[in-house]
């Protein structure tokens, strides 16, 4: 096995809107090790397409794109080819085709072995919709963080609000009803609860609580 003996690595997986990256950000600052957010990556890809007018189904095209583009992350901020675009990846557009992204095997080939490099090298909390399953198996700790549907679309309406946008509460929600369903029944590596996780429901639990929850499994260990 390649892995320190010392490493931590805390895998959080999730349906969008479960409150996976506050949860990490908190966690991994308590424990002083970085926060990797994958799904950030598969976002700056969708965003590198969309700028580049390129058709995700065009393979060939969708190869150069790859092999010519960098990401990497810096104090919290992701970076898409040297130049920080944390912002310009969280909009409804780029959640979509982010998980259209999701589908494609040159894709996930290149941005699971980063996230794997990653892990191999140093202690993290790393959050997505596989790492329990698929990119660190092995993680010290895996939990998947889930809450009902209705919930999540009323948490993501209200960070819409809060950032001076308009947004309309069914189509928040019929978002992440088509997001939950192209995510866990994609052929590769889907949405699903790795069998040796943790399951919490945070419909009816602050981010406080579920910190403090992820925080009593690890002191156990
Ligand atoms: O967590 P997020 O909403 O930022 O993720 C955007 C999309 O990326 C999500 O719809 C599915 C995909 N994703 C994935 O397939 N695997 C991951 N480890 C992380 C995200």
């Amino acid at each position: 096995m390649l892995y320190n003996e010392t490493l931590i690595r805390v895998a959080i997986d999730g349906p969008g809107g479960a409150g996976k990256s506050t949860i990490a950000k908190l966690v991994a600052k308590d424990l002083g090790i970085d926060y990797i957010d994958t799904g950030a990556m598969y976002r700056a890809i969708g965003l590198k397409l969309i700028r580049n007018n390129i058709n995700i189904d065009d393979e060939e095209e969708l190869e150069k794109v790859l092999m010519n583009t960098e990401i990497d992350f810096n104090e919290g901020c992701i970076y898409l080819d040297g130049i920080d675009v944390s912002n310009q990846i969280r909009t409804s557009e780029i959640s979509m085709i982010a998980s259209d992204c999701s589908k494609k095997k040159l894709v996930r080939e290149k941005l699971v072995l980063f996230q794997r490099e990653i892990g191999m090298r140093k202690s993290v909390v790393m959050d997505g919709r596989d790492i329990g399953t698929n990119v660190l198996k092995d993680a010290e700790i895996k939990i998947f963080l889930t809450a009902d549907s209705a919930i999540r679309a009323k948490r993501r309406y209200n960070e819409l609000l809060e950032k001076g946008e308009n947004p309309d509460y069914n189509e928040v929600l019929n978002d992440i009803v088509k997001r939950d369903y192209q995510d866990s029944n994609r052929e590769l590596n889907p949405l699903k609860q790795a069998t040796d996780a943790i399951l919490i429901d945070t419909s009816n639990m602050n981010i406080e609580e579920v910190a403090a929850c992820i925080k009593g499994y690890i002191k156990k260990i």
